[in-house]
């Protein structure tokens, strides 16, 4: 159970995913981010190589056509992989870590045959497009509190009848497959919510507008809206009113994939704004040579690291089967919070060229602050973190 603190001292495996995706990132994706951001327009071609090179089912056993690669690889290849493009990182993270892995380890065998085994990047729906997931949990009316959710699942025979709406999901528009939390019984509260798998082309199924963000413009993010949904009985994931532990369970994972897409902003950022100051003269020398702008490389890259120590701490916890909610809220806290001033001093040290499209600092600016947000906002990280120091100390 060694602890890994640098990518020199990675094993061997994790080496490897490290500069496979190193690679990718700056042969495929960030020559052509800025394209995609400014287009709106999915990189499908580039989620299509992330597939052969094993991306897309990183996590799930070879058993189901995944790599079974453990979560310190999920960690670094979201690093590198949102260096390049932080919206592939993030259609990479919920197929992963929020639509794959729910799956995978609360459901049902015929479950993973028929839902996880398809979509591990091997095979083509039957439009001939790759199968992607996706994962709806937040709706128009609560996404801080998902407990609240008034999604229902009505029990019909040998069917669940599901209604409602789920309110910005990623990869809505390329998914064929849904996780979906509906609840059975509202009174319940958070313990009548479960979990199912829902094909997308089922009747009744449809999708919102796409999202115009701000950021991460080559993800889609819309709606996904049921009228009278009609699911298999065997479509359940895990147990009746299990769903919204799956979520939370879910969601301590995904957090440490969010914590590398923002590790890979905040990388990126650096990158563009050390190269910048070492060639960028003023008053007849590099701006590098200024100590006021030494001290933002210094600030910048401390936050990043510190950051990747704690990411790399909850995905090491995770992999050795150790509680990791504190580590995860923690390292995703810690990281968005990295990327967010990484971006914003990037822009500072480029000046003029960091404001405008030429440059990749603007769209880094706009792409790290949606880390702040998505997969709990940093208010729900301090409470989670919070919660479980005071647990802690009233034990
Ligand atoms: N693991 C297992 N169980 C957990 C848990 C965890 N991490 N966290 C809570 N639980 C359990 C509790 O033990 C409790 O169990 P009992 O009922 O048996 O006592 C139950 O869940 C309820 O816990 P809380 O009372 O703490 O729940 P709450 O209603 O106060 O909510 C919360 C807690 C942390 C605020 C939670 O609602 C939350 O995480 N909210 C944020 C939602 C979120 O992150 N959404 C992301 C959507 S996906 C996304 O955004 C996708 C993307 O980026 C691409
Ligand atoms: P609210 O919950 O309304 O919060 C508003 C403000 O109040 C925030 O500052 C929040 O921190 C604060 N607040 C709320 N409760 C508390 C509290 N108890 N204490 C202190 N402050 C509090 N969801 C999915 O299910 N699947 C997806 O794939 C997905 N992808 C997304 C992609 C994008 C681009 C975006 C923008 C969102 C996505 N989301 C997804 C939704 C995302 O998880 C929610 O937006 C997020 O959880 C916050 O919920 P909210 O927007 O309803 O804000």
């Amino acid at each position: 159970n060694r602890s890994y603190t640098t990518h020199s001292q990675l094993p061997s495996e994790h080496q490897m995913v490290y500069e496979m995706c190193r690679k990718f990132a700056d042969e495929e994706l960030s020559p052509n981010a800025g394209r995609w951001d400014r287009e709106h327009s999915f990189p499908t071609e580039a989620v299509n190589k992330l597939a052969e090179l094993g991306m897309m089912g990183i996590n799930v056993s070879s058993d189901h056509g995944g790599s079974e690669l453990d979560a310190l690889s999920y960690a670094i290849a979201m690093e590198e992989i949102s260096r390049g493009c932080a919206s592939v990182g993030v259609i990479m993270s919920a197929h992963n870590s929020l639509y794959l892995y729910p799956i995978d380890a609360f459901g049902s065998d015929e479950l993973k045959e028929r839902f996880v085994a398809p979509w591990t990047g091997h095979t083509k729906d039957e439009k001939g497009r790759l199968r992607i997931g996706c994962f709806g949990l937040s709706e128009p009316g609560n996404g801080s509190d998902a407990g609240a959710a008034t999604t229902t699942a009505t029990d019909d025979g040998d069917e669940w009848i599901i209604n409602g709406t789920k309110a910005w999901i990623t990869n809505a528009h390329e998914s064929s497959a849904a996780i979906v939390f509906a609840t059975t019984d509202k009174s319940l509260k958070h313990k009548g919510i479960s979990a199912f798998v829902v094909p997308m082309d089922a009747p009744g199924f449809s999708l919102g507008a796409k999202e115009d963000k701000l950021g991460i413009r080559a993800s889609s993010t819309s709606n996904l809206i049921m009228d009278n949904v009609r699911i298999p009985k065997s479509n359940l994931i895990g147990q009746p009113g299990q769903g919204f532990k799956i979520a939370m369970q879910t969601l301590d994972g995904g957090r440490i994939g969010v914590a590398g897409q923002a590790l890979g902003i905040a990388s990126a950022s650096i990158d563009c704004a050390v190269k910048y100051a070492l060639e960028r003269h003023a008053f007849g020398k590099p701006i590098a040579e200024m100590q006021t702008i030494q001290t933002k490389i210094s600030q910048m890259t401390l936050a990043r690291d510190a950051a990747r120590l704690l990411t790399w701490r909850a995905a090491q916890l995770k992999d050795n089967k150790e509680k990791f909610t504190r580590e995860a809220a923690m390292a995703k806290l810690a990281a968005s919070e990295a990327a967010t001033m990484c971006a914003h001093q990037a822009i500072q040290i480029l000046g003029g060229m960091g404001y405008v499209s030429d440059m990749p600092a603007e769209r880094h600016y706009r792409d790290a602050r949606i880390t702040e947000i998505y997969e709990g906002t940093s208010e729900i990280q301090h409470l989670v973190i919070a919660g479980d120091v005071l647990k802690e100390y009233r034990q």
